[in-house]
């Protein structure tokens, strides 16, 4: 397997972030190697063994439906077909994280950028940044439920606005992409279950996020969200719980532009506070919170 091509670092809130070549690639299947395809089924069986009854019904449903298997890396070619026949997304290969604009405008023309390479085998519990197996079985699952398949693109077309008002709108808009598309969590009958990507692709965090005592669970609050600092080296201290993705949809569909204005004269919360105003879940007993600043 290549290594995929560096080419440039870029400061964001996020910090110093690698930013790759823009080019959309073939996924190159082929040349997978079987260290690959097992490093996938290793991750795949135990992040469903793992989600059935932590993950939401609409994430696992989408996920069985799309027909992904631990036998082998799925073929992008393939979920295509499904995925464009569902809700008229399409995966295209990266070799990972792209310039902010580059994305926005693919989720706006509901194209899915999916890298293409996996983590070896001594990253199996941890890679910082998102590879095969963070991207298509953490991302691409929820593509397949209509009402999520129109939140992703309205916040592509979000995305490109946002980038023409100027950077304390994005970063206002990427605590809205943190706390709801990476580590949402979802109010059910049964109890709370996760959605977010950035949960499901990782082992230690479904556990963290659902059941330990330590971080806050917030109801979901669209300027509360936006102002809110996250983390992006350790478990998150505070996840945002929605009532139903038609909740998020609706608290979304308003113009922006005069809530960016707004915000713009308010001060971030940290990562761990706890207002007065929140529906609060749990609060968290912060134990092993980290005390260095959040990004
Ligand atoms: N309504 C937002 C705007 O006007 C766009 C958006 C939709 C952003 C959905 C995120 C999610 O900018
Ligand atoms: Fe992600």
């Amino acid at each position: 397997m290549n290594q995929p091509r560096r080419v440039e670092h870029q400061q964001t809130d996020k910090g110093s972030v690698p930013v790759y070549t823009t080019a959309v690639v073939e996924q190159p299947w082929a040349d997978y190697r079987a260290e690959d395809h097992a490093t996938w089924g290793t991750l795949y069986q135990r992040q469903r063994a793992l989600l059935v009854g932590r993950a939401s019904d609409e994430f696992l449903r989408a996920q069985d439906e799309m027909g992904m298997t631990p036998h082998a890396i799925p073929r992008f070619g393939q979920l295509n077909e499904v995925l464009g026949a569902a809700t008229g997304w399409t995966l295209i290969g990266v070799e990972g994280l792209l310039p902010e604009l580059d994305f926005f405008d693919h989720l706006a023309n509901r194209r899915f950028p999916v890298t293409w390479w996996i983590r070896r085998p001594d990253q199996i519990d941890y890679i910082a940044e998102p590879d095969l197996f963070h991207d298509l079985f953490g991302h691409v699952p929820l593509l397949m439920n209509p009402l999520f398949a129109d939140y992703m693109q309205a916040y592509g077309r979000g995305g490109v606005k946002a980038h023409g008002i100027g950077p304390e709108a994005l970063v206002n808009l990427t605590r809205l992409y943190w706390y709801t598309v990476e580590f949402g969590l979802i109010d059910t009958p049964d109890g709370l279950r996760i959605y977010g990507s950035g949960i499901v692709s990782s082992k230690g965090e479904s556990l963290y996020s659902l059941e330990s005592p330590a971080p806050n669970r917030i109801g979901f609050d669209l300027q509360r969200v936006m102002r809110t600092r996250y983390r992006i080296d350790t478990y998150q201290k505070t996840y945002f719980v929605i009532d139903s993705f038609a909740q998020l949809i609706a608290a979304t569909e308003p113009d922006f532009t005069p809530i960016y204005a707004r915000l713009a004269q308010r001060e971030a919360f940290p990562a761990g506070k706890v207002l007065e105003s929140d529906k609060v879940y749990t609060r968290g007993t912060g134990e092993g919170w980290a005390m260095d600043a959040d990004v």
